[in-house]
């Protein structure tokens, strides 16, 4: 009787590169042998193999007669979600054989980084965020609902990200997480996380006001081969689909956040840089004002 040996990882984080591996017993008769007789030994192999993470086809083998008995088959694939992988060989003579494995896949996992990295000294000061912030839970709690924040020393706004850079450079006297970084993102959504249904506030700040008004200008300003404003979409268009997503108001909330299609945690200005190259024009770069003015005009529309 034919059977399947599976081994799939029970948990992963999302966005890990996973192995999977199969083996499925088989004699894999070439069709070139021949009996004692002097008769060809009909071919029995296996002719094709595919896997179906949750009903999508990730992976797929046509086999031929050259591959050994019990052929093993291992590829890598992403870990996106929480499901079930399915396997089907066939083959000659009728040969169907199924086999499905289940897999635990968890995002939460981001913001326990983040608390971990809370926890850990960093730089030449020797300190933990929990050094001087102590518990998040209390003293984060609400803040990420007020960025991009005023910073008066700079003069201008700056987002979250950056003010934890801030804290990193200024007060561990360390250098910057580079933007989109695991360590970054980690940190972010441990901090965001802690203003979990708050409502955003961010823009009341009087001092921000001129900075308010930039990004709305950004925000109705046509650029891009395709010559489309953001408020194209965002406000006239905001109760259709583009290429089956739903446009939505711009609402900037719940950031980071997972997509599916980055295949990791992303930050707000990763998701403005793609509206951005969408419309076919060049993105700012990452930590921009442009972008920050972009990220409070969104935030502020919210805190309406
Ligand atoms: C040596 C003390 C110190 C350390 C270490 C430190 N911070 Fe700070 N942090 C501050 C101070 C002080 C402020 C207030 C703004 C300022 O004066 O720079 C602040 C402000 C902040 C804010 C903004 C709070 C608000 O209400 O707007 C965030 C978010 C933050 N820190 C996150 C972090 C994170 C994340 C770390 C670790 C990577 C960290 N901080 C490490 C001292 C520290
Ligand atoms: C061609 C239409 C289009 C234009 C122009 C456009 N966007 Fe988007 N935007 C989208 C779509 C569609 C989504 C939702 C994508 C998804 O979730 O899959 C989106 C998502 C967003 C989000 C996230 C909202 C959420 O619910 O998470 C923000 C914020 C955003 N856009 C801001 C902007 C800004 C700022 C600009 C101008 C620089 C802009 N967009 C230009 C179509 C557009």
């Amino acid at each position: 009787m034919a059977s399947a040996l599976i081994n799939v990882p029970k948990k992963a984080k999302r966005g890990d590169i996973i192995e999977v591996k199969t083996l499925m017993s088989h004699i894999m008769e070439t069709g070139y042998r021949h009996t004692a007789g002097g008769e060809v030994v009909p071919r029995d192999i296996i002719t094709s193999f595919t896997c179906r993470y949750n009903g999508v086809e990730i992976f797929r083998a046509d086999l031929f007669p050259a591959i050994a008995a019990n052929p093993f088959i291992s590829f890598f694939t992403v870990a996106t979600e929480s499901g079930k992988f399915d396997f089907e060989w066939i083959g000659d003579r009728g040969f169907a054989e199924t086999a499905s494995a289940s897999i635990t896949v968890e995002c939460m996992l981001w913001a326990l980084d983040g608390e971990t990295l809370w926890n850990s000294k960093a730089g030449a000061s020797g300190r933990a965020c929990a050094d001087c912030h102590q518990d998040a839970r209390a003293s984060m709690k609400g803040v990420a609902a007020r960025y991009p924040a005023f910073d008066k020393t700079l003069g201008r706004p700056v987002n979250l990200e950056q003010r934890i850079n801030l804290c990193r450079t200024e007060h561990q006297q360390g250098s910057p997480l580079p933007y989109e970084s695991r360590d970054l993102l980690a940190l972010t959504a441990f901090v965001a996380q802690q203003s979990r249904g708050t409502a955003i506030v961010a823009g009341a700040d009087p001092q921000l006001e001129p900075f308010v008004a930039k990004g709305r200008k950004l925000f109705m300003l046509r650029q891009g081969q395709l010559n489309l404003a953001c408020a194209n979409c965002h406000d006239d268009n905001w109760d259709k689909r583009l290429a089956g997503s739903a446009v939505t108001q711009a609402h900037p909330t719940g950031y980071p956040l997972y997509r599916l299609e980055w295949q990791s945690l992303g930050s707000l200005q990763r998701r403005l840089r793609s509206c951005i190259s969408g419309i076919r024009a060049q993105p700012y770069d990452y930590g921009a004002p442009e972008l920050v003015e972009l990220e409070l005009c969104c935030s502020s529309v919210t805190a309406l």
